[in-house]
């Protein structure tokens, strides 16, 4: 018999004896002390420590649990960033369309299970942050090999098919590349069918705010409707890293800001991001193009496109450069940039748009 059954029928039996002698009359004298019980599984192995003695400074803990804050600083950095603080996880977290972006749980999930983030079916019944166990293998192995990045595998695409290998930045890129295309956007009659160059107006009429993977390999499907020939820039084929080659830079910042610092290796000089004026010359054309969308009847005074004819009927564009170049204003405005992802594609982006909406 197995200790532990024996145990259970001495209890049983004590218990009896108990019973048995509430009712048989007065109390009798306690029993002798039961034998000790069996030891314990044994604990788990702690870490190795140079000296017999351990004391806190031997734990691989502290190889990021530091006197020097290590954790604490980059948390308070992240913690001011859309990523630490941003509103849209509290509101997506629970949608399995936009669980594997928007929450930090279902977005490790989803990579440890080899999904991009249209593969999602179930969302997380609880939200999470993009934190630090979103992007860092937290908590693995217990040593500051937990800082390895959760994936760093080139990633496709998953509207446009297109590979991106751009080292670190392939982490970003899985969260950070468009929803849709100009393609997701076309009419369709009555019986569904797909009505030939011709796009159905939308108030989020461009690729959500994540295409900035898409604008640095200069693959919007708008191309070939406007005769942009879309590539990748010096940004994408010259910079370690890509994003955290900018973003983060060699003191790893958490804030994820470009800062002019990390220019600096190939714009000598730089003290902003508006290189030779090419951020203000942006600026200044994105201008342009706003003003002329409002001036032809497709964006209202605030920007918003304008999706509804005087009969309530839906707006259609009818000219597919129109189209695109609607797409065009979105697509830049959501890639929030200014151009410098690919200065030379979004350029040509522009120029193409103003030309299709005529003089
Ligand atoms: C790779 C670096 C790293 C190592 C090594 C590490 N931790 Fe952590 N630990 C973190 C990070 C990052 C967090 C999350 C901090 C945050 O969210 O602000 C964390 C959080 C924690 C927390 C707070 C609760 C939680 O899970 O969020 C505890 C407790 C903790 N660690 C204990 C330990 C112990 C004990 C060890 C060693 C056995 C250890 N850690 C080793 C990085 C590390
Ligand atoms: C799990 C998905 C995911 C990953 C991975 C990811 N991001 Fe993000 N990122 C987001 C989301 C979602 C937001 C917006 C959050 C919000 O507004 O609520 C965001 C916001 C940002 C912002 C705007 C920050 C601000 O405060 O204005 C920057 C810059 C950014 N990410 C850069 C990066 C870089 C660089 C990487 C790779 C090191 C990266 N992201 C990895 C999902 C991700
Ligand atoms: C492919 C990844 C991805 C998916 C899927 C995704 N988002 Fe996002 N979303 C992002 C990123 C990245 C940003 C932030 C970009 C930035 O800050 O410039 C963002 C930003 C937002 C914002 C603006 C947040 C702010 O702080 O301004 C809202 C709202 C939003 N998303 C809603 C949704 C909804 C709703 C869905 C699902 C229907 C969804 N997203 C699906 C990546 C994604
Ligand atoms: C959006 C993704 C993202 C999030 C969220 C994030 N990190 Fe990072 N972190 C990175 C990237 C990318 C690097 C640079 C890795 C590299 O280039 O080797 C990095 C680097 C670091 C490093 C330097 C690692 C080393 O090897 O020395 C530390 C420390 C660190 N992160 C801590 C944190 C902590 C703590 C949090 C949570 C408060 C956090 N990170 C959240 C992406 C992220
Ligand atoms: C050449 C350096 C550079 C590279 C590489 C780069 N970025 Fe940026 N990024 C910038 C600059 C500069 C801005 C504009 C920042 C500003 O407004 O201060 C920006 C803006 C952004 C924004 C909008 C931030 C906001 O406040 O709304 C996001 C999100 C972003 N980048 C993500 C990425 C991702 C993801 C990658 C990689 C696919 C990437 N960036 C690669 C320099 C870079
Ligand atoms: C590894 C080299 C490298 C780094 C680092 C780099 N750039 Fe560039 N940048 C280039 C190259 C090459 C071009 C030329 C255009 C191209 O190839 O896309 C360029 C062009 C530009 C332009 C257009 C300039 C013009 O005259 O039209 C801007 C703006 C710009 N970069 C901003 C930045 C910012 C902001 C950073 C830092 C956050 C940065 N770059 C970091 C290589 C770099």
């Amino acid at each position: 018999m197995s200790t532990k059954k024996m145990l259970v029928l001495l209890g049983v039996l004590l218990v009896s004896a108990v019973l048995f002698t509430a009712c048989a009359g007065p109390e009798g004298p306690a029993g002798p002390a039961g034998p000790a019980g069996p030891a314990g599984p044994a604990g788990p192995a702690g870490p190795a420590g140079e000296s017999a003695m351990m004391n806190a400074a031997d734990l691989s803990c502290s190889e990021c649990h530091d006197a020097a804050g290590t954790v604490s600083a980059k948390h308070q950095a992240w913690a001011l960033e859309k990523h630490g603080n941003g509103t849209a996880m509290a509101e997506e977290y629970g949608r399995a369309s936009c669980a594997f972006c928007h929450s930090g749980n279902a977005f490790s999930a989803g990579i440890a299970a080899g999904q991009n983030f249209s593969q999602v079916e179930t969302a997380p019944s609880e939200p999470a942050r993009q934190d630090c166990r979103a992007c860092h293998q937290i908590h693995e192995t217990y040593t500051s090999a937990d800082w390895a990045l959760e994936t760093t595998d080139p990633v496709t695409f998953v509207v446009s098919g297109a590979n991106f290998d751009g080292g670190n930045g392939n982490l970003c890129v899985n969260c950070h590349q468009a929803r849709r295309y100009l393609a997701g956007f076309a009419a369709k009659d009555e019986a569904g069918n797909v009505i030939p160059d011709t796009y159905q107006a939308n108030v989020r009429f461009n690729t959500h705010l994540s295409d900035q993977g898409d604008i640095m390999l200069g693959v919007l499907d708008v191309n070939d409707i406007l005769g942009v020939t879309g590539k990748p820039g010096g940004h994408y084929s010259m910079i370690t890293d890509t994003c955290v080659g900018c973003h983060l830079g060699e003191s790893n910042n958490h804030l994820f800001e470009a800062q002019a610092a990390n220019c600096v290796s190939c714009h000598a000089d730089a003290t902003s991001i508006d290189i030779n004026g090419a951020v203000t010359a942006f600026e200044e054309k994105f201008q342009e193009l706003h003003d002329k969308l409002i001036a032809n009847g497709i964006l209202d005074e605030n920007g918003a496109a304008i999706t509804k004819n005087a009969d309530g009927s839906p707006v259609l564009y009818t000219d597919p450069k129109v189209a695109a170049a609607v797409f065009v204003y979105g697509a830049l405005e959501e890639d929030a940039s200014m151009g410098v992802h690919n200065p030379n594609y979004a350029d040509a982006l522009l120029d193409a748009a103003l030309a299709a909406l005529g003089e």
